[in-house]
């Protein structure tokens, strides 16, 4: 029987840079160093921050919890691949910690974009969710005010004076579709400007990749917590292209009983399923089966 990895499982790249750079942070420490904190659970997975923590690093949900710190154990604060806004950055400097930026380099980009078209005298427009981190860090490299559009209708509400230009982004991880539909609404309306696509197409390509293998093995196993929305979505997708598809948390949850004519298994795993995870999972059904 042959087992297939899809080659896009889990991490994406900015989620396993930020990872990455946590346990650099942990080494470089060494046995007396100073405390290490992220600003917000780095990964949405229990067993990755538990793993952490034992490691002794805390995670910080606000401001105020980082202020709450006494002075003395106030270490090196990590941001996570979502980034956050510019006075985060800025207030944890003052308050005495060295900050280590791991926001992914295509977050990165929109800051850049915000930062300088707003300075310019632009109208920000930012496609996305109100209130997911991501968005409000983007919003937070703006100068001037910025309007969050998630879907056409809220797009619709939008004014900006006669001569104002306007720029527009996404949130990195927005439907593609979806932000062409929002953005002709502001090309019917006659806004001038930029439009600057910065969708990251990862998790579209997680998508396709688990569509096209689940077409083509006998069984397929989808890895990912029970609270991931991407996962569930990777399951229902694979699910259609498979019946035997399965839905596992980590190696526990696996209780196959294959019939012999299964010759081909596939697997793939949602974006915040550490890579150990599936290689246990691999490596046990290459064994067992
Ligand atoms: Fe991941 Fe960065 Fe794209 S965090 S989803 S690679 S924008």
């Amino acid at each position: 029987m042959e087992v297939i990895l899809a080659k896009h499982a889990g991490f994406c790249f900015g989620v396993q840079r930020a990872v990455d750079t946590v346990y650099e942070q942990i080494e470089k420490r060494g046995k007396e160093g100073r405390p290490i904190y992220t600003y917000g659970p780095i990964i949405h997975n229990e067993e990755v921050v538990g793993d952490l923590q034992k490691r002794g690093v805390c995670v910080l949900d606000s401001l105020a919890d980082a202020g709450a710190v006494p002075r003395e154990e106030r270490g090196t604060v990590i941001i996570r691949s979502h980034g956050v806004e510019k006075i985060v950055c800025e207030r944890l400097r003052e308050l005495g910690y060295d900050v280590v930026d791991a926001t992914c380099p295509f977050v990165k980009r929109i800051h850049n974009i915000v930062e300088k078209e707003s300075a310019a005298g632009k109208n920000i427009v930012i496609v996305g969710n109100a209130g997911h981190p991501e968005v409000e860090g983007i919003r937070g490299w703006s100068e001037t005010d910025t309007f969050v559009a998630g879907a056409v209708e809220e797009a619709e509400k939008f004014v900006c004076q006669v001569g104002e230009e306007v720029c527009i982004v996404s949130q990195t991880t927005f439907n593609y579709k979806k932000f062409q539909d929002v953005v002709e609404i502001f090309k019917e309306r006659g806004y001038n400007g930029s439009v600057v696509n910065t969708v990251c197409n990862a998790t579209e390509v997680r998508q396709a990749e688990a569509r096209e293998l689940a077409a083509r093995v006998d069984v397929m196993i989808v890895i990912g917590g029970n609270h991931s929305s991407n996962t569930r979505k990777l399951y229902e997708i694979c699910r259609q292209e498979c019946e035997m598809t399965y839905y596992i948390q980590t190696l526990d949850d696996l209780h196959l009983r294959l019939p012999e004519s299964v010759r081909l298994v596939g697997i793939t795993a949602g974006a915040s399923t550490p890579n150990n995870i599936i290689e246990e999972v691999q490596n046990y059904v290459r064994v067992n089966f």
